[in-house]
């Protein structure tokens, strides 16, 4: 199985942005980290940052036939772009949410998540091991699923 790891706007600058909320570990650690979980799982992993709406649109409805899952951090687009949750309930491919941070014990505007509609569940407060379970539940789902 081959898995899509989508990074939206300012992930890009994890480590130096906001460290006191948002950790120290880089973007690229991070994704060391999910590359050795996917090893472990038999997976494939490609990765995707970036800080524009239309190409991680234009991503997920190329991701068909590429890719058999996705995970996504929307970053600040969870909270509104409507354009991404049809886009990745549109794909048709199981797709998990990740934030790093506990999105639900922040501020207000940030307990919504409009993109979240679109993906089979999310996973947020565990900085960046929330993508190595966000890997493990898309293995998980793909074991439960019939035929
Ligand atoms: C975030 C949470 C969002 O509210 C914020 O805009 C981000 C990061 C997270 O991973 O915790 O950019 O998606």
């Amino acid at each position: 199985r081959r898995v899509l790891v989508l990074h939206g706007p300012n992930l890009d600058r994890l480590g130096v942005r906001e460290p006191h909320i948002y950790g120290s570990e880089t973007l690229e650690a991070i994704n060391g980290r999910i590359a050795r979980e996917a090893e472990k799982l038999g997976v494939a992993v490609s990765f995707l940052q970036s800080n524009h709406e239309g190409a991680l649109i234009d991503a997920i409805g190329q991701a068909p036939g590429k890719v058999d899952g996705i995970v996504i951090n929307p970053g600040a687009y969870g909270h509104y772009s409507l354009a991404i949750r049809d886009a990745l309930a549109g794909c048709g491919l199981p797709a998990v949410e990740v934030h790093l941070t506990n999105v639900y014990r922040r501020e207000p505007w940030r307990q919504r998540l409009v993109t979240a509609a679109g993906c089979i569940g999310v996973i947020s407060g565990f900085g960046g091991e929330g993508y190595v379970l966000a890997l493990r539940a898309l293995v998980n789902y793909w074991g439960q699923e019939q035929g």
